[in-house]
């Protein structure tokens, strides 16, 4: 099996929000968040630290009404979108497991999938 998988093109990533999606590797299905901070690309594990559960109600919709943090919608934990750090709610100051990823010929790729804890169960 190589050591990456093909994630999706950067350009489906939107520069407003983020985009959460599912990537196959092996056996496992691997639940993302990735968005763009200032420039700069950010993927999560979508695992809320505080029970594992995915962070968002419906597709896509990651952000607080402020559109300045991530939000778990389970119990509204915040996290700051350019580190994952949790700057409130009940795993506050724990952190979103980031996902180590690299752009390739425009393309996002997820490097080294087996260091990734299991991706977060559902609600
Ligand atoms: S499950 Fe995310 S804040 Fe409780």
């Amino acid at each position: 099996m190589p050591d990456s998988a093909r994630i999706c093109a950067a350009s489906e990533v939107p520069q407003q929000g983020a985009k959460g999606l599912e990537v196959n590797w092996g056996e496992r299905r691997i639940s993302l968040i990735l968005l763009w901070e200032a420039g700069e690309l950010r993927g999560y594990l979508n695992s809320c630290p505080h029970t594992g559960v995915r962070l968002e109600w419906r597709a896509d919709d990651f952000f607080d009404s402020e559109g300045q943090h991530l939000q778990c919608t389970t119990h509204d934990a915040r996290f700051r979108p350019g580190d994952g750090h949790c700057v409130a709610g009940p795993c506050k100051g724990q952190s979103l497991v980031a996902a180590p990823l690299v752009i390739e010929d425009g393309e996002i790729r997820l490097l080294s999938p087996d260091s990734l804890p299991r991706s977060a169960r559902r609600r």
